[in-house]
């Protein structure tokens, strides 16, 4: 296998990070991007004790586009792009304040849409590339609570369908959407919440080096549209031919199933800013079937 330079966006912390540990076992060039430097200089050096071609590190907003387009520049070449930053907001959509609800928006779909701008002419140019969107159940289905996020995974689902028909015309230029589950990483205690009580991932939870695995794979064999979780399939069956039931069962089995016990005092989380002291692959919550049980009893994190 020749080795392959690949732009990883929020490669500091859980999908992006193990995805960025996986390139670097094959050998590839890896451009890994974030808003935390330390977050990110830590990545660089297990992808290089792991066999990195080499590791660089940009340091940016996905949300400045002009930041994300000198990081696009800076490379000789691209073969393939993973974005997998995103951020989450907790709370009823009137309990979220603007600012925060504008910064999901912005981070998840605008964001997406800087990184795609800048990398996509570089990809056609070459005639040749691959650019995955880690998207997500929830960009096919709705839960309470989680508006700006949903909203913003139903756009990127509808992002990467748009990108992959534009681009059918160059037979190499791919455009995959990965969309899993629930996956064990920070991102949940992350999050900006005006709930009052930690989110955390639905069971069945995924692995994020699982679904590191999926769009790791899309760079070689792309496809439009790659599902990662078991209950995928059955969420969205309920969702779109059992509406009524899907309403009467989705609001209280999210606050048993997708919600800690304890207390939370309102946040921002890291909507504005990184929170790098949380940043790693794992958030450690196991995937067996004692996290099924306690996820669907409510007792315990972990
Ligand atoms: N975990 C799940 O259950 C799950 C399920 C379905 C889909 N997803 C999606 O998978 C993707 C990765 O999530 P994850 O679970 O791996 O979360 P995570 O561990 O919190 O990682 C998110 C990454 O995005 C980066 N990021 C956030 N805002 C950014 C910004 N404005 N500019 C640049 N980088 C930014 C973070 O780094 P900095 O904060 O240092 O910038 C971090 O590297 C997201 O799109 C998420 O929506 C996750």
């Amino acid at each position: 296998m020749s080795a392959r330079t690949v732009l990883v966006v929020g490669a500091s912390s859980g999908i992006g990070r193990a995805a960025a540990h996986q390139l670097a076992e094959r050998g590839d060039h890896l451009v890994l991007l974030s808003r935390s430097r330390e977050a990110l200089e830590e990545t660089a050096r297990e992808c290089r004790l792991r066999g990195a071609g080499s590791a660089t590190v940009v340091v940016a907003d996905v949300r400045d586009a002009e930041a994300v387009d000198a990081a696009v520049r800076g490379v000789n070449r691209l073969d393939a792009v993973i974005h997998s930053a995103g951020v989450v907001a907790y709370g009823r959509f009137e309990d979220v304040p603007k600012d925060v609800y504008d910064g999901v928006l912005e981070t998840n779909v605008l964001g997406a849409a800087n990184v795609a701008r800048s990398a996509l002419p570089v990809l056609r140019a070459q005639k040749e590339g691959v650019l995955v969107l880690i998207g997500s159940v929830l960009g096919e289905i709705a839960v309470p609570n989680m508006t700006a996020y949903v909203v913003s995974k139903w756009a990127l689902r509808s992002f990467g369908r748009q990108l992959a028909i534009e681009n059918r015309d160059v037979k190499d230029v791919r455009v995959c959407v990965v969309a899993p589950g629930g996956v064990d990483t920070p991102i949940y205690r992350q999050a900006a919440n005006y709930l009052g009580r930690p989110g955390r991932p639905p069971a069945p939870v995924d692995s994020p080096e699982k679904v590191a695995r999926a769009a790791v794979r899309a760079i070689d064999h792309p496809r439009d549209r790659i599902s990662v979780g078991l209950a995928n399939p059955l969420m969205r069956f309920g969702f779109r031919r059992m509406p009524r039931v899907f309403d009467a069962l989705v609001g209280p089995m999210f606050g048993v199933a997708a919600l800690e016990p304890e207390p939370l005092a309102a946040t921002t989380g890291n909507v504005h800013g990184p929170v790098t002291a949380r940043e790693r692959v794992a958030d450690g919550r196991g995937q067996g079937v004692g996290t099924v049980v306690r996820n669907l009893t409510g007792r315990g994190r972990r």
